[in-house]
């Protein structure tokens, strides 16, 4: 009994295991204890005082190898294979969204906080939604094959071409299709052109476009929306600069420089929407006003993060992406 029973006792790996072995040995309804205390009970008188030492005794040592073993069975497993649980652990990695990701989410709070909301549009675009109705005709070379991706599709055979969006401008477009006026919105997503890469260039590339229409939008306001903007993106005082240019759907048409650091950065166009644009979705150019905005993500990522290369943006590599 006392073999078999200290061998269970030890060979138990669990405290499930050993409770089998305490219920199985030292059971006190019908373990082999018991038996053993019935044939102690059939032992000749004066025989029984040695023979119920000798019980005594074995029920000791068993109960004393259970209890030892349930101890050893409740420390740490590291610590019962000799290692030290006391050293310091392997620090896991956390993975953080990336930059960009970082720098988008935060461009929409601030266009929320002025009172913009945010829309999105299909980077699969039509030449309609692309071109046409934001007034660039079919001569004008920003439709040229060599400056956009159009797809080798059965339309295109067919005469209307799909291509990847340009521009975010077309989000402008889609929005006021199916909005009537007032409406006050940003877009902020990819777009594609077929750029030589370099350190800042890339032929896919973000934009936030912005765009506000109601009675009496002016330029004035355009201003000072994008100068809120820089100042909150950017941080402190940002001057924001004009400078006459061309967009089809837009007139007058400006660049926008920001001043930041001691440096001027161009950072998009933007203008007042062209009446022909607003025909195109069905607005009437006497009854309303707009201002219309495009904004390169990366530009200002770039400034803010102090990144000297767009490429890094789409590596993948670690080193840099552990940074945000
Ligand atoms: N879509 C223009 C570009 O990609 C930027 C722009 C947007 C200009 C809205 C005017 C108004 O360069």
């Amino acid at each position: 009994y006392e073999q078999a029973a200290l061998a269970a006792i030890a060979g138990a790996s669990s405290t499930d295991e050993l409770e089998a072995a305490r219920v199985e040995f030292l059971g006190k309804k019908k373990g082999r204890l018991k038996d053993l205390q019935s044939v102690l009970g059939k032992v000749a008188p004066e025989d029984r005082p040695a023979v119920g030492k000798q019980f005594n005794e074995v029920k000791q040592r068993v109960s004393g190898q259970l209890e030892a073993r349930k101890v050893e069975l409740a420390k740490p497993a590291a610590e019962v294979e000799g290692l030290d649980v006391t050293l310091p652990g392997n620090r896991l990695s956390r993975g953080s969204l990336h930059p960009l990701t970082q720098t988008i989410e935060e461009f929409k709070e601030i266009m929320t906080r002025l009172g913009f909301s945010v829309v999105e549009g299909p980077e699969l675009e039509d030449e309609q939604h692309n071109f046409v109705a934001l007034n660039i005709p079919p001569e004008h070379p920003a439709r040229d094959p060599l400056d956009n991706f159009y797809l080798a599709t059965a339309e295109a055979a067919a005469g209307g071409q799909t291509l990847l969006r340009s521009q975010t401008s077309t989000v402008q477009i889609r929005t006021m299709e199916h909005t009537p006026p007032p409406v006050r919105i940003v877009s902020i997503g990819r777009v594609y052109r077929p750029d030589e890469h370099d350190d800042t260039h890339l032929s896919m590339f973000h934009q936030m476009e912005g765009l506000m229409v109601g009675e009496s939008v002016t330029m004035a306001q355009l201003k000072t929306v994008l100068s809120k903007f820089a100042d909150a993106y950017l941080g402190g005082d940002v001057a924001v600069r004009f400078r006459p240019s061309f967009f089809p759907f837009t007139e007058p048409s400006v660049e926008v420089d920001m001043y930041w650091d001691g440096q001027w950065i161009e950072i998009g166009g933007a203008g007042v929407v062209d009446p022909n644009v607003m025909r195109a979705v069905g607005y009437d150019p006497e009854a309303v006003t707009g201002f219309a905005f495009g904004l390169g993500v990366e530009r200002f990522a770039m400034r803010r993060y102090n990144v000297s290369d767009i490429r890094q943006f789409v590596k993948n590599d670690l080193r840099f992406l552990g940074q945000f």
